[in-house]
């Protein structure tokens, strides 16, 4: 009697399972079941390897960071960055010619300020003269057709080291949006095509639409830096600018908090109804769950920046030996892509590409 019980339960039981797997594997996503269905068989040769592949990174999806110093004919090696260096603008031609030889679309530039010419309002900022503005001509010049992005930020200009006006160790946010549109402005009428807001100020994407739309800059894209987070993974890049001796404390009141997600999503969202035409998120491969909820969410262009950081890792462990340089570099550029990035920032992006057009 209990027996038969017990073997009725059991049957429940298992039938029970047998139908909870079958709806596991078959009904949510219509496949198959082990041994009918072996996942190996796709994987077995290159061939059908290749015809599988959900994602494929091209040059297409790259922005090029370039840092440009004063002087002529002039390369200075960044220690914590092996194997980029700051170039003299009349080098620039030449490096663009090189990107756009391997069909990168875009360049990012910016300017090691000499210290002298940072001030606490960061006057050299709205020069039209300044490094960055020459450095955007003489690319325009050379290669109109290579997109142009520049950075709307008042770090390589600020003698604090900060992103806006600081007072009384405040940074300053209405005021420094005001300089930003201006900061905007000079860089669009030097040739620049992407005005790329790094500062994390409130309220300036709409202030520097506006500015940029009065100016008859109507055409002139932004691709704002909207999930910036306050990252140790910057520490190379503010050597390679020079603003790492400048900086005072840390950008935590203005970038994110590395712990929020949530937080992104409405950075996101406000930066888009004030205007952005892109957005971008920052860092990039220790932030891929934030590029997937935002590509999730809105199903906008979003880009992804790796930075500094994340190459100087990369490069120092292949340069120990301890990681294969050509092949880690094909697969963190890949995981943007299937985190849903349309395109990544990235120092690699020559390297890479010449290993994309390298493949057979
Ligand atoms: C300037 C800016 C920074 C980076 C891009 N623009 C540094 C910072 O905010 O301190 C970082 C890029 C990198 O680390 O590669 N606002």
């Amino acid at each position: 009697m209990v027996f038969a019980r017990f073997n009725a339960i059991f049957k429940v039981v298992s039938n029970l399972t047998r139908k909870l797997n079958i709806v596991a594997s078959n009904g949510q996503y219509g496949l198959g079941a082990y041994p009918s269905t072996r996942l190996r068989r796709n994987r077995g040769d290159d061939f059908s390897r290749r015809m599988v592949a959900e994602n494929k990174l091209s040059a297409d999806d790259f922005i090029w960071p370039v840092f440009v110093c004063e002087g002529k004919n002039r390369r200075e090696p960044i220690n914590s960055m092996p194997g980029v260096e700051r170039i003299s603008v009349d080098l620039i031609a030449t490096a663009a010619a090189d990107a756009k030889s391997l069909g990168i679309p875009a360049m990012a530039l910016f300017p090691n300020t000499d210290p002298a010419k940072k001030t606490p309002d960061a006057a050299e900022a709205l020069n039209p003269d300044n490094l960055v503005c020459r450095a955007s001509k003489a690319l325009k010049d050379a290669h109109p057709d290579m997109g142009i992005l520049c950075d709307v930020a008042l770090d390589p200009y600020n003698s604090d080291g900060h992103d806006g006006i600081v007072r009384d160790g405040v940074i300053i946010n209405d005021e420094t949006v005001e300089i930003l549109c201006r900061q905007a402005i000079v860089q669009a009428a030097a040739g620049c095509n992407i005005i790329g807001p790094s500062d994390m100020m409130d309220g300036r994407i709409g202030a520097i639409r506006k500015a940029l739309d009065e100016e008859s800059f109507a055409d002139v894209r932004i691709m704002s830096y909207a999930a910036k987070y306050a990252s140790a993974y910057y520490g190379p890049f503010r050597d390679a600018v020079g603003a790492n001796s400048a900086l005072k404390g840390d950008k935590k009141t203005y970038q994110m908090d590395y712990a929020n997600s949530d937080e992104a999503l409405h950075e996101v969202a406000l930066d888009l109804a004030e205007g952005a035409d892109m957005v971008m998120v920052k860092p990039g491969m220790p932030y891929l769950d934030i590029v997937r909820r935002v590509k999730d969410t809105f199903r906008v262009p979003t880009f992804a920046y790796q930075v500094s950081g994340e190459y100087a890792m990369l490069k120092a462990a292949a340069n120990n030996g301890w990681l294969d340089n050509d092949k880690v570099v094909l697969e963190s550029l890949t995981a943007f892509k299937r985190a849903g990035a349309d395109g990544i920032l990235t120092y690699l992006a020559v390297e890479a590409a010449k290993l994309i057009q390298d493949q057979p």
